[in-house]
């Protein structure tokens, strides 16, 4: 019997080399693929097409013997993904990440193909048509991007690939290059087709170590493919500001993870002081599919601004969390309710966060917002990489717009003061609040406190810090009004 089960981080975390183990002792071939992105249900194990989950170590009898033990039917029916519209996680949970044969034979190296065939400049129209824009979080559009690194005077160009993947809730990123690894080095390959870079780097935050390890073996293997243009991967320092561009460009050059001013771009003067493509891993990866099948058809799928899919991650207190691929537009409740089936503690939703650690908190009263970048944006929030993270309602809304404050205490890279000191200041000022102190003046102070930071800061990190605390002060004031005697 050929059983196949994944090699992804997450299923490994919940047993899958043990499981596999077990299906190898009882005779059977075991292929490792990657994952699915269906979380609650790994050890995912695929039987021809039949899937059983969670698997542990006993059920391996009872699933060999057909007797319909932790049986989810076929895999592809499951509403989880018939609901999807997979186009960068096409081959999510199909290939064995480290087999060239495997992405060749589904669809891959088409998209670097068409590049060479119709050229640089129409592979970067090809791009902007597609209306993709930064995945990363901050929704630039990638065509634009690419077009003012080619059109930078000539000379040593580089395309670097985000992979410091630090938000909370967020793990496409890591299943994309622990699942599918040839897809972004296609995708790299393609960019760097398109505005004449030669050499690329991938950083790869240091806690993702099969992650690296992939991208290593397949950096090997695919050379021969994409030569003249060669890839290095880097493993990234372990600060969640080295996400940010230019503070990642640092680190990649061995200096500081310390913020640069903007301007100058890193489309011009990036990486050792060249042109240079910085791109999320989501962003390339999207780049094989869009040359291959035409950046019309991408765009096609959403008619407003936010075109194409979008691979949101389900995490948290949440009973079905994975990931989820789908074209823009999909409501807060849907993803919550329907799709991710409410809490995994089964008591009410009190809060959403979307977009990491700096992301706003939304109540279920706004969960009939559409995930896309402007809406988000009008409802002071952002969609940033994708990441819902659920609260129950025993959320404490006060403890965290604190703990906001308190993570950019501890990531600040100390470049500006309103980040630098804001954040400390911030954080005893909940403290105090906290601790019974009149709450409405520590309230005042937050808000003005809020403002300075969020017009003040060099970078997103001190810049977004007030979206937490200042959507938790409005959707959810009774956690912080009662507090205090003035309250
Ligand atoms: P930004 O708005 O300054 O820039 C966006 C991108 O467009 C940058 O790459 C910038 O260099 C480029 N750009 C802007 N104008 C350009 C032009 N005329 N030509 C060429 N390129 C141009 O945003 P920033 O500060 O780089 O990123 C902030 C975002 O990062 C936030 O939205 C946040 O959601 C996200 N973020 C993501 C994290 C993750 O784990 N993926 C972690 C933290 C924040
Ligand atoms: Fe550094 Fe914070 Fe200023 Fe960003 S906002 S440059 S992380 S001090």
């Amino acid at each position: 019997t050929r059983v196949r089960v994944s090699d992804d981080a997450l299923a490994l975390a919940c047993g899958a080399d043990e499981v596999a183990a077990a299906f190898r002792r009882q005779g059977c071939t075991v292929e490792r693929v990657s994952s699915w992105g269906m979380h609650w249900l790994e050890p995912l194990v695929d039987i021809g097409g039949d899937g059983f989950g969670p698997v542990e170590v006993a059920d391996v009898p009872e699933i060999l013997r057909g007797d319909g033990a932790k049986a989810i039917g076929r895999i592809a029916d499951h509403p989880f993904l018939t609901r999807q519209q997979r186009l960068t996680f096409a081959r999510a949970g199909k290939t064995r990440p480290l087999d060239l044969g495997d992405y060749a034979a589904n669809g891959g190296w088409a998209g670097l193909k068409r590049a060479g065939a119709i050229g640089a400049q129409a592979s970067i129209d090809e791009v902007t048509v597609s209306g993709l824009r930064g995945r990363g979080g901050a929704g630039f559009p990638a065509g634009r991007k690419w077009q003012t690194v080619a059109d930078a005077p000539a000379g040593p160009k580089y395309i670097v690939c985000n992979a410091d993947e630090g938000d909370s809730a967020t793990f496409a990123d890591r299943m994309l290059m622990e699942g599918d690894p040839f897809c972004l080095i296609e995708g790299m390959a393609i960019a760097a087709l398109a505005t004449g870079a030669d050499k690329g780097f991938v950083y790869v935050r240091s806690e993702y170590p099969h992650a690296f390890a992939k991208l290593k073996a397949v950096v090997a293997l695919a050379a021969p493919l994409i030569a003249p243009f060669t890839i290095e991967v880097r493993l990234g320092a372990g600060a969640y500001v080295c996400g940010e561009e230019t503070s990642l460009l640092n680190s990649l050059e061995g200096k500081r993870g310390e913020v640069r001013a903007k301007p100058p771009l890193p489309a011009l003067e990036g990486l050792f002081g060249c042109p240079t493509v910085v791109n999320n891993v989501l962003t390339l990866a999207a780049v094989p599919h869009i040359l291959s099948e035409g950046g019309d058809a991408y765009a096609s799928l959403e008619p407003g601004r936010s075109r194409g899919t979008v691979a949101i991650q389900l995490a948290g207190n949440i009973r079905h969390g994975g990931l989820f691929e789908c074209g823009f537009g999909v409501t807060l409740r849907e993803l919550v309710e329907e799709i991710g089936g409410g809490t995994a503690s089964g008591r009410p939703v009190r809060a959403v966060q979307v977009g990491g650690p700096l992301g706003a908190y939304f109540p279920p009263e706004m969960f009939d917002t559409p995930f896309d970048y402007e809406t988000f944006a009008a409802r002071d929030g952002l969609i940033g990489h994708g990441g819902v993270c659920v609260f129950d309602d025993t959320v404490d809304m006060a403890r965290m717009a604190r703990f906001a404050f308190d993570f950019c205490a501890a990531e600040s890279c100390g470049k500006c003061t309103p980040c630098r000191i804001g954040a400390v200041r911030g954080r005893e000022t909940i403290d105090r609040l906290l601790a019974g102190e009149d709450a409405a003046a520590q309230i005042e102070l937050v808000t003005d406190l809020c403002e300075t930071m969020k017009f003040g800061s060099l970078c997103a990190l001190g810049g977004f810090t007030p979206f937490p605390v200042m959507s938790a002060l409005s959707h959810f004031p009774e956690d912080f009004a009662g507090r205090g005697r003035g309250g």
